[in-house]
Formats: structure tokens, C-alpha cells, sequence
């Protein structure tokens, strides 16, 4: 069977054609990102009305982008799948509105899909072999969740940011430095080249939560900046980049030992969003998950940012569970998985 899923919740429009096998095996057909990137960036961050508007102009030449990259027509699709929430809800009107059309003139069946599991799912497409239940983090520019999925549809959060997302930080923590946004993979790569000699305070809250706070390290950061300054001479920023990454990274590791301190019985870990792609993140999840003895499953690299390949995965479960959507699906923009 084929789907073809959207995904417009922030600044990437996306479509994409994914098959999946009797197993559930997965092969993309297509995944086409239209980035909004260079529009925002002179902002210093996505704004929601440029964004919306983007999203409206792009979504029809991407689908037939799609549609054509996986040598479909629309009459070859078993089901139209959709990121309904969470996002900016402009932009996710544009994708629900468009699929909602596709799926009624075409007389297919029409799937809402969290845009949360849509990161988590990314995940299947590489490994067919992940199963829930699973603890899994998902860090992004707009979340920082950590997540316990029991079956592939149900899942509970057990851990989220009180404030900053982890992506956020990284991006504002960059801007600071003189990157352009969103300079979460520019601090990745700053990183290496500095020594984490600069104690910045942990994210990871110390109470009995699995919450974090990622806008201390931040503040903590631009404090360090401004006494450097003041001080003259030049700024370590290569040192700085490595020291933030040093405290944040640690500050996810000791909450998901936490969890899998809490949840025994759980023996994979999952990672997902667009702070998935962050390569000491990667690292240090490895070194925890071989120590605990569990697996940890990532995303390849270009699934871990906002695509449509992984909504289309995660909507595989809502078909075969039979959760279809009307013509009175609605965008929200609440977080809950
Ligand atoms: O999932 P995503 O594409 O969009 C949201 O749902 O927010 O995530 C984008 C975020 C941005 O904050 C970006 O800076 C961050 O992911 N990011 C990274 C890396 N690549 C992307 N952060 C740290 N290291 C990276 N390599
Ligand atoms: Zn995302």
C-alpha cells in the first residue's frame, strides 16, 4: 500500500510517497522539502505569517514533485496523511486544508497525524525491526520531550522542558556567537574545533521529574559572553560552542538514565527530531545505551529534520488501526502526544 503524507508545522513543506510491505517494511518512493530557511533567516527565527504564506505557495508544485518522484498518480494512493498538530497554526492550516481537499475530491481516506510520533516513526523507516515499547527523546526547535511509547499509537510524555527547547538553545546560543539561524549544526561542527573548559549549569532539573530547564545554560552563556567582553581580547567562541554542548548533551544523558532507571522494563531507546542530526548528541546516547545494555535506535540523518516520510510512517499505524479523519479535521496547536 502507499501513502502520501504532508507535513507543514513550521518552516519545511514537505510530501512525500512511502510504500509499506505486508511486513510493514518500508520503501520511500519519494520525500520532497521544500526549507523556508533563507526567508526566515534575516529574522533570526520563523515568522508565523511569512511562514503560512510560503507553505501556500509551495504545497501544490511539491506534491506533484512527489507524486511524479515516485511515479504515482493520485488514484495509485491507498491514503492521504497530514501533521494536524502541534505547529504554528497557520502553517499547519495550510497542509490539513490541502490534504483534506486532496483526500475528499480523490475519495481517499484522510489521516491526522501528531507531528511528535511523526519524528519518533522516522525511525521505522530505517529500522523495521523497532518495537514499542521504547522510551523515546525528541528534541527539536520547538520540543523537548522525553516520551514512553507502549504500542505504536499510544504513548504517555514522562519528561518535557519547563522553558527552552533543546534546538532553541542551540539556535540562540549560535546567534550570539554571530551564526545564522538556525545555527544548531553550525555549534555541532564550532564544537569540535574548542575544549568544554567553561562550566555552564546542567538542564536536567534535580527534583524527582524528568523535566528540563535549557534557559539557565543559556543565560549562563550570555553572561560568560558579556564578562568576556568587558575583559577585551577575543572571544573563545570554538570553546564556548563546546562547552554548551558538553552541558546539554550530559544534561539529556542524565535524564534518560533516570528513565530507563524508572521504566526497568524498557530496553530500547529511541531518538527523534530535528537535535537528533547533532553528532555528540549521537555519540553520548550510544556510549549510555552500551553501557545500560539497551539499544538505541536513530533516524538517518535526513529524516531526523521535519519531512513528510515520517508522517507518512506514523499514519501506517493509524490506517491499520482504522483512526480516519473527516472533512471537519482541524489543526491544533497543542502539544500532546
Ligand atoms: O525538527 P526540526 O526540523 O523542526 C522543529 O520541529 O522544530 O528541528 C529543527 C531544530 C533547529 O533548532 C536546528 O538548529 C536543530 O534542529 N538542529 C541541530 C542540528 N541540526 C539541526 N541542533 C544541534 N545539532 C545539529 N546537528
Ligand atoms: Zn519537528
Amino acid at each position: 500500500m502507499k501513502i502520501l503524507g504532508f507535513e507543514s508545522s513550521c518552516d519545511e513543506t514537505s510530501a512525500a510517497v512511502l510504500e509499506f510491505d505486508d511486513n510493514g517494511k518500508i520503501t520511500v518512493l519519494s520525500n520532497i522539502v521544500a526549507s523556508q530557511i533563507d526567508i526566515h533567516a534575516r529574522f533570526g527565527g520563523v515568522v508565523p505569517e511569512i511562514a503560512s504564506r510560503a507553505h501556500t505557495e509551495a504545497i501544490s508544485k511539491i506534491t506533484y514533485e512527489a507524486l511524479e518522484t515516485a511515479n504515482a498518480a493520485i488514484g495509485d494512493i491507498d491514503a492521504v496523511a497530514v501533521t494536524a498538530s502541534p505547529g504554528l497554526i497557520g502553517a499547519l492550516l495550510v497542509g490539513v486544508n490541502f490534504a483534506k481537499s486532496l483526500a475528499y475530491a480523490n475519495k481517499k481516506p484522510l489521516i491526522a497525524v501528531n507531528h511528535i510520533k511523526g519524528h519518533i516513526a522516522a525511525n521505522y523507516i530505517d529500522h523495521p525491526e523497532l518495537k514499542p515499547p521504547f522510551l523515546a527523546l525528541v528534541a527539536s526547535g520547538g520540543h523537548t520531550s522525553l516520551i514512553k511509547a507502549d504500542t505504536y499509537r499510544d504513548m504517555t510524555t514522562i519528561g518535557a522542558t519547563r522553558d527552552d527547547a533543546l534546538g532553541e538553545a542551540f539556535d540562540k546560543v549560535a546567534r550570539v556567537l554571530g551564526m545564522p539561524y538556525p545555527g544548531g549544526a553550525a555549534m555541532d561542527k564550532l564544537a569540535y574545533e574548542g575544549k568544554p573548559n567553561i562550566k555552564f549549569p546542567s538542564a536536567a532539573i534535580k527534583d524527582d521529574t524528568l523535566d528540563f530547564s535549557f534557559s539557565g545554560i543559556k543565560t549562563a552563556v550570555l553572561n560568560h559572553i558579556n564578562s568576556c567582553s568587558q575583559k577585551g581580547g577575543e572571544l573563545p567562541r570554538a570553546d564556548i560552542a563546546a562547552s554548551f554542548v558538553e552541558a546539554a548533551v550530559s544534561s539529556v544523558v542524565i535524564k534518560m538514565n533516570e528513565a530507563l532507571d524508572k521504566y526497568p522494563d524498557v530496553h530500547r531507546v529511541v531518538l527523534a527530531g530535528g537535535v537528533a542530526a547533532n553528532s555528540h548528541l549521537r555519540a553520548a546516547l550510544e556510549n549510555l545505551c552500551k553501557n545500560r545494555g539497551v539499544q538505541l535506535y536513530m533516524p538517518a540523518l535526513k529524516y531526523c529534520g521535519d519531512n513528510a516520510a515520517m508522517i507518512a510512517s506514523a499514519a501506517y499505524f493509524e490506517y491499520k488501526a482504522g483512526a480516519f479523519s473527516d472533512v471537519s479535521l482541524n489543526a491544533s496547536a497543542v502539544a500532546e502526544v
